[in-house]
């Protein structure tokens, strides 16, 4: 369980403090998938950073299971835009980089092998990011994360450097690796369609300085067909008026 309260967050520059999150409130049970949307500078990327323990100047606490954040303790997962690969390290090292960080070794089990057959990456495991395309880099961010069976997993726009087609495959992915191990998800995006294709709960952010909206009970979330459900168009609509109302 994570849970937020009253989560400000201040950034000190030459030209005063900005006021980047205003009393953020989250409760999150376990197993949950949630997205959050909101415009550019809203402190997305933010969030995200005290969630992974990277940003620790905070006011409000943020518990996971009661405890405060501390990567030491927790594993926590972490997808960015710039897939975050090891341009030296082969496919194969790249999956086993977090297990190998976190226990000093790392072997394939069998939820391993399964999850890069999965994604369709068991058969670059001896190549090199740069002899990649970047949904298949995207991909192998993807297997490192889930590897690592997360208690947190957390996604900064992971998905918004590729073109319309990759972006929807990896989605599919994504989806399928999650429910075959349903972590505990934040997943920032600022496409209302990847929030409603991704989302059990989507949480809205007001333009900056970023506060909770609302946050939506996905009816979309896991429906077949989904973008060609009235419910789905109805949703889209609701969540533009959300967050053109700001
Ligand atoms: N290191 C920093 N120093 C000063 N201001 C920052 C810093 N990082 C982000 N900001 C500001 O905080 C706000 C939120 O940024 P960010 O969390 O990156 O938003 P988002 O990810 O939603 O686009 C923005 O106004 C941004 O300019
Ligand atoms: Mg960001």
């Amino acid at each position: 369980m994570i849970t937020v309260r009253d989560l400000s967050v201040k950034y000190k520059s030459r030209s005063g403090e900005i006021l980047a999150l205003n009393k953020v409130n989250i409760a999150m049970d376990s197993r949950e998938l949630y997205t959050v949307i909101g415009p550019s500078g809203c402190g997305k990327s933010t969030l995200l950073h005290v969630l992974s323990g990277i940003l620790t100047d905070f006011e409000g606490s943020v518990l996971i299971d009661g405890k405060g954040i501390n990567p030491r303790n927790q594993r926590i997962g972490l997808v960015l835009q710039n897939y975050g690969l090891l341009p030296w390290k082969t496919v194969y090292q790249n999956v086993m980089l977090g297990l190998k960080i976190k226990q000093g070794h790392a072997v394939l089990d069998d939820y391993g092998g399964y999850l890069l057959k999965q994604l369709g990456i068991d058969d670059l495991l001896h190549r090199y990011p740069k002899e990649l395309s970047g949904g298949q880099q995207q991909r192998v961010a993807l297997a490192r994360a889930f590897i690592l069976k997360p208690d947190l997993l957390l996604m900064d726009e992971p998905f918004s450097a590729l073109d319309a087609i990759t972006r929807e495959e990896v989605q599919e992915l994504f989806l399928k690796a999650w429910q075959q191990n349903p972590v505990n998800t934040v997943f920032v995006t600022h496409s209302v369609d990847e929030a409603l294709y991704l989302g059990r709960k989507i949480a809205v952010f007001s333009p900056s300085p970023g506060r909770i909206l609302e946050v939506v009970d996905n009816p979309c979330f896991n429906q077949d067909n989904l973008r060609s459900r009235n419910d789905y168009v109805e949703m889209s609509i609701y969540l533009r008026n959300l967050l053109s109302r700001g």
